[in-house]
């Protein structure tokens, strides 16, 4: 079969749904022929296997009892065959039809899972645990797709069978017809029963399973603060008690099965007994003839056998909701519309920003920015200086949209930033984030990582890697530019993170560029070079700061303080420290640090 990536054209609003079972069927938009094809091929085979016995039957009454020529007997073993190999084909098709609509069913919400997850808001993921998602991309995507590959198609098949035999019997004996299903009632309420208590258990199972990830998850990507701490102890100790009560959920779980089995065998036994011997009284009051009774006998079980299996789908099927309901939790939140705004397409820009009054808070309650009154013009680069958690992060994440500013405005060229679409944006401005990350790609993909589809030529590349300072080190990598990053490359230290970070910004020639706090991690002089480097990179780019250390930030054309989410000074570097205030006051003290550490360096 040809490899074929089905993309996510189901639209979720119509195809899902809360309201009990209708939202898994909503599923199968798209794939409902194949569904109904494989339930067709089971239809012919279970229609062959039930007609085994009414041939069966045929023989011993007709060609046996009526002692016909013996030219009937390869005749009937000729029809055996036949049905048999028919049976079997139509069996391997409806297999092959089933796993065809799990397989895409499940394709399809995986790629539109990722895609939705992508597209969340960033204070979506603030909020989600990383653990708790992985869990229902993973584990409950799996209990869906194992409904769509077996409970699915089962329960069609259970239901085909069940009618099919149930018809053939009543055709022998109405009476005995009737007989043989008197437990269903009994059956279906005691699954009812069962459902309702596994679909508890089972949310609680998925649950603790998401805790457990996430466990997992946080203290292997902190396995350096757990080690540096000597916490392995405590850690271990955490997975051990999270996963006890995994285990003591799925035991739970799992005795629930076991007790829901003997219940229906039970009832199942009854079932067959009653069948059994009323249809041998039949048989020997002569209301049946003795092929009759073997062919029901061997029908009896294709009776009785849905009626297990009904009960087993319906305790099966309880699952398959409970993760739907998981999975719809993410779906139900709204994507970001990222390509939503008046202002799409717009060729250049000139890079003015003005904040007027901007506020700001992440939880509606405290207040992170205050009253922000600030003018960029184009091409100018502003630098943000203050205590941390003043909200100087905050602030420049407002400029792509990450976050929407409560009160006030912000212009972009004069035009409100909130009518810009966030994927304009985003291209338009390159950041650097104060905790960069690096994909486990090579070197030069994660430079290039920011400009998608356009080729980026090795040149280019190493044009930004240069300006970030960064290419000496790449270049001493065997590999060069080819190594790769992380588990399976090279460990880089936090400077190279951070000028790779740079680098990968600068590639995307962005207008506005913003750096935050790009070059702590790297020594003064490493840092005087990017600097140099920046000083023509910046030109013609509105560019914003963030730094600790004023030499970083002295050259700056406006500095501002923040304090408390507020700008209590403003100004050029001079002007600033012809005033009074915090920020000459920063720059006395880093200023003797500096003189005293000379010092100390000359008396070594
Ligand atoms: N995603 C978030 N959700 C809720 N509150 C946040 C979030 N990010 C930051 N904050 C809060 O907002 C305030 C300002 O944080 P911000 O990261 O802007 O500080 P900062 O000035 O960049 O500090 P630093 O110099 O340490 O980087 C802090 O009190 C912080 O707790
Ligand atoms: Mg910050």
């Amino acid at each position: 079969m040809k490899e074929k990536v089905t993309t996510f054209t189901f639209d979720p609003e119509t195809s899902l749904s809360r309201k009990g079972f209708s939202g898994l069927f909503r599923f199968l938009k798209g794939f409902r022929i194949i569904y109904i094809l494989s339930i067709t091929f089971l239809t012919f085979a279970m229609t062959a296997k039930t007609t085994t016995y009414i041939l069966l039957r045929f023989f011993i009454d007709k060609v046996l009892g009526e002692k016909r020529e013996p030219y009937w007997y390869p005749l009937v073993a000729g029809g055996f065959i036949l049905l048999a190999l028919f049976q079997g084909v139509c069996t391997f098709l409806s297999g092959k039809f089933a796993a065809r609509t799990a397989e895409g069913i499940i394709q399809r919400l995986r790629n539109y899972l990722y895609n939705h997850l992508q597209n969340l808001s960033f204070s979506y993921h603030d909020k989600t645990n990383t653990g708790e998602l992985i869990q229902r991309t993973t584990g409950d995507v799996d209990t869906l797709r194992r409904f769509y590959s077996e409970q699915a198609i089962s329960l069609g098949r259970v239901l085909l069978l069940f009618i099919i035999n149930f018809i053939a019997v009543i055709n022998i004996n109405l009476k005995l017809g009737l007989i043989s299903v008197v437990v269903v009632p009994l059956i279906v309420l005691v699954s009812t029963l069962f459902f309702r208590v596994i679909s508890k258990r089972y949310q609680e199972f998925q649950q603790q399973e998401a805790k457990l990830t996430t466990t997992l998850q946080e203290s292997l990507s902190g396995i350096r603060v757990v080690k540096a701490f000597a916490r392995n102890k405590f850690e271990t100790e955490k997975f051990d008690r999270d996963n006890s009560e995994k285990f003591r959920r799925g035991k739970r779980l799992i005795y629930l099965h076991s007790a829901f089995w003997p219940i229906t065998d039970l009832l199942c036994g009854f079932q067959m007994l009653a069948g059994y011997l009323t249809g041998a009284f039949m048989t020997i009051n002569g209301t049946i003839t003795i092929g009759s009774y073997l062919a029901y006998s061997g029908l009896l079980i294709w009776i009785i056998f849905p009626m297990r299996m009904l009960g087993r789908l319906i305790v099966e099927t309880s699952k398959a909701k409970v993760s739907y309901g998981r999975i719809l939790d993410i779906i139900e939140h709204k994507p970001e519309a990222i390509f939503s705004g008046k202002k799409k397409r717009i060729n250049s820009i000139n890079g003015e920003i003005i904040f007027k009054d901007v506020s700001f808070t992440y939880d509606k309650k405290t207040p992170v920015l205050n009253g922000i009154n600030l003018t960029v013009k184009p091409g100018t680069v502003v630098a943000l200086l203050g205590h941390t958690g003043s909200g100087k992060t905050t602030l420049v994440n407002l400029l792509p949209r990450f976050y929407e500013y409560t009160e006030g405005s912000i212009l972009l060229d004069g035009e409100e930033l909130k009518n810009y679409s966030k994927e304009f944006l985003r291209r338009i401005i390159g950041i650097v984030e104060q905790e960069p990350f690096l994909f486990s790609l090579t070197i030069a993909e994660n430079i290039a990582y920011g400009v998608p589809g356009k080729k980026t030529t090795q040149e280019e590349i190493v044009r930004a890697a240069k300006a970030a300072a960064i290419h000496d080190s790449i270049i001493s990598f065997p590999k060069g530019y080819e190594t790769l990053v992380g588990e399976k490359g090279v460990t880089l230290s936090g400077g190279q993170k951070q000028r790779i970070a740079i680098a990968r910004a600068l590639l995307k020639n962005p207008k506005i560029l913003i750096l935050d706090d790009s070059t702590s991690s790297v020594d003064t002089e490493t840092e005087q070079k990017i600097w140099e480097a920046l000083e023509t990179l910046m030109q013609g780019r509105t560019t914003f700061i963030i730094a600790h250390r004023i030499q970083s930030l002295m050259k700056a054309d406006i500095i501002c303080v923040l304090d408390k989410g507020s700008i209590i000074q403003q100004g050029s570097h001079d002007e600033l420290l012809r005033r009074e205030g915090i920020y000459r006051k920063i720059y006395d003290l880093q200023s003797r640090i500096d003189e005293e550490l000379e010092t100390e360096v000359k008396n070594a």
